[in-house]
């Protein structure tokens, strides 16, 4: 069995005297496509956040790449190659495509810029518009770019189609496909739109109460309408 690149044991975090995570527990292997669904504030923005050292962990273990990085800044995460797309985009209006995806970089990664454009032909397009001249679906397609331009080795990905239109949430991810395809490049994507993301991901976990209630490949889970109803509270189809 091939050890899983991301691991946390136990994890429980919080916020002042709320614990929100209480003892997660998950892994992610190489090349995987995990999705983390489950109901408005059951903690799946702050389990990607405790990964990233947005907020810090109070207990447990976080493991990444056999180093265990639960006391690391955020930065020195992201170095080790960890990529993580907020649920707010967070691309800055006023810089132009380009300057927006090399904003915070030392050098210039000519090759990893051409890589995000091969992904996303409407940047390369757009590459000397304004940030804030794009539409709702170019720019989360930049807020992406700009996680890969740090050459991750795993990518986070929270709530990328919220609010795009059908066509551009397909869009998006086919794009995503394509990281772990292609790239070999896991991803862990928390989603609302159950249906969709369950017919990309290889793997689902359900969250409730900061805790893993429910894990099964992506495909049974959606054709399981009892459980989606009981922990995420919607059928799909
Ligand atoms: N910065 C914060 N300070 C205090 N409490 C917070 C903070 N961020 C989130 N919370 C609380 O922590 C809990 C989990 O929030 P979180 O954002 O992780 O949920 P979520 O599963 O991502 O929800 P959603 O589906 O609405 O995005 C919620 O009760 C929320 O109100
Ligand atoms: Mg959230």
């Amino acid at each position: 069995m091939t050890s899983p690149m991301l691991q946390l044991e136990g994890v429980v975090a919080g916020y002042g005297p709320t614990t929100v995570l209480d003892h997660l527990s998950l892994q992610v292997t190489a090349g995987e496509r995990v999705a983390m669904i489950g109901r408005n504030g059951v903690g799946k923005t702050t389990a990607l956040r405790t990964v990233m050292g947005l907020v810090p962990l109070r207990d447990g273990r976080i493991v990444f790449m056999g180093e265990d990085i639960g006391r690391l800044t955020p930065h020195q995460r992201a170095q080790r190659g960890l990529g993580y797309v907020p649920q707010t985009r967070d691309i800055f209006p006023s810089l132009t495509v380009e300057e927006n995806l090399v904003a915070g970089l030392k050098r210039r990664p000519r090759a990893a810029l051409d890589d995000a454009y091969a992904l996303f032909p409407r940047l390369a397009e757009r590459r000397r518009n304004g940030g804030g001249q794009l539409s709702g679906g170019e720019q989360q397609m930049l807020s992406v770019a700009r996680a890969l331009l740090g050459q991750p080795r795993l990518i986070l990905l929270d709530e990328p189609l919220e609010g795009l239109a059908p066509l551009i949430r397909q869009d998006l991810l086919r794009v995503f496909r394509r990281l772990s395809d292609e790239l070999s490049i896991p991803v862990v994507i928390v989603e609302q739109q159950v249906d969709e993301v369950l017919g990309y991901a290889d793997r689902a976990l359900v969250l409730d109460h900061g805790t893993v209630v429910h894990a099964a490949p992506a495909a049974e889970l959606r054709e399981d309408t009892e459980t989606l109803e009981r922990w995420v509270g919607l059928a799909v189809h």
